[in-house]
């Protein structure tokens, strides 16, 4: 009985104790959930020819802009109300969209039942973390310097070759240089069918790849490992001028 009593005093404590806890609302699920319909949420976002509204990076970015912005305390000063407001509260007046795209999308009907404001506290937070201009530019860049490196390297670093291969270190495999000095027949062989045991001081097994990989790009891997990967300036960051898209007219 004394056990029931001090588990029953224990539970209502609990209780009490989580009355005065606020709800934590998941901002990355719930924008998946009230907005993805009409926002388009990817960054950079994809381009589909009858958008209902504009892409959420856009809106974010314009947003930042044209309230200037610049410290992250003002994401609670400024953006966050902002945001709480107009979602329930939409109209042409204190939309920040210009007219033309106003004209294209027509103001954003009001979510008024769909969303509570906590929840937009939460979409808003979430909103201004993800969407930012510095991650969109590095984000860019590397997109930039991958898709400059010849098509065989592409294909090594989104299948994994360099988890266990480098291009002049020995690693969990022999490098790449290494490797090129042999017959392009074997090389092809090996990355098909993997290999083990052939190269003295190396005890892990080259995995096949005939399943993953096709034939073309295998044979893409054999000619890049055996000219570009020798190249000097094969994965250095290539220079770019990256422009600032989400700056808009005035
Ligand atoms: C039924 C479609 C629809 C849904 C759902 C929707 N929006 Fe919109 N939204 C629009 C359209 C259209 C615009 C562009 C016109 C405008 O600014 O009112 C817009 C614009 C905005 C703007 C920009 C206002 C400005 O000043 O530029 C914000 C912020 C916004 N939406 C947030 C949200 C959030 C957050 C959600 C989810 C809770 C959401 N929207 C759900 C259609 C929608
Ligand atoms: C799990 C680690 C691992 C991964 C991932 C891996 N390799 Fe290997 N690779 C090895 C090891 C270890 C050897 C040496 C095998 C041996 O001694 O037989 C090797 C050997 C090779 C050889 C030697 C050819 C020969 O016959 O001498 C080539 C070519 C090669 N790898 C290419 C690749 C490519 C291309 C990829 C990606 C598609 C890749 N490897 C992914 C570990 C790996």
């Amino acid at each position: 009985m004394r056990y029931f009593i001090a588990i029953l005093v224990a539970w209502l404590f609990a209780g009490c104790a989580n009355q005065g806890k606020k709800i934590k609302y998941d901002g990355e699920i719930l924008i998946e959930q009230k907005c993805a319909v009409c926002h388009n949420l990817k960054m950079p976002p994809n381009t589909y020819a009858d958008e209902k509204a504009p892409p959420m990076m856009a809106v974010v970015f314009h947003l930042k802009d044209f309230m200037k912005i610049t410290m992250d305390d003002e994401k609670f000063s400024k953006f966050i109300p902002f945001v709480q407001d107009y979602v329930i509260n939409p109209s042409r007046d204190k939309s920040y969209c210009d007219k033309e795209s106003l004209k294209t999308y027509g103001v954003m009907p009001s979510q008024k039942g769909n969303v509570t404001k906590d929840e937009l506290e939460a979409i808003a937070s979430y909103m201004y973390d993800f969407y930012d201009q510095q991650k969109y530019l590095k984000q860019m860049q590397a997109k930039a310097v991958f898709d400059a490196l010849p098509k065989g390297e592409r294909i090594a670093r989104k299948n994994g070759c360099f988890n266990c291969h480098t291009l002049k270190k020995k690693g969990v495999g022999p490098s790449f240089s290494e490797i090129s000095k042999r017959d392009a027949k074997e090389i092809i062989d090996t990355i098909s069918n993997g290999s083990h045991g052939k190269w003295a001081g190396f005890y892990v097994m080259m995995p096949a790849f005939k399943s993953k990989l096709t034939q073309e790009n295998i044979v893409t891997l054999q000619k890049w490992i055996q000219t570009d990967s020798k190249k000097e300036n094969t994965g250095k960051a290539v220079d770019m001028s990256t422009q600032t898209p989400w700056k808009v007219k005035k």
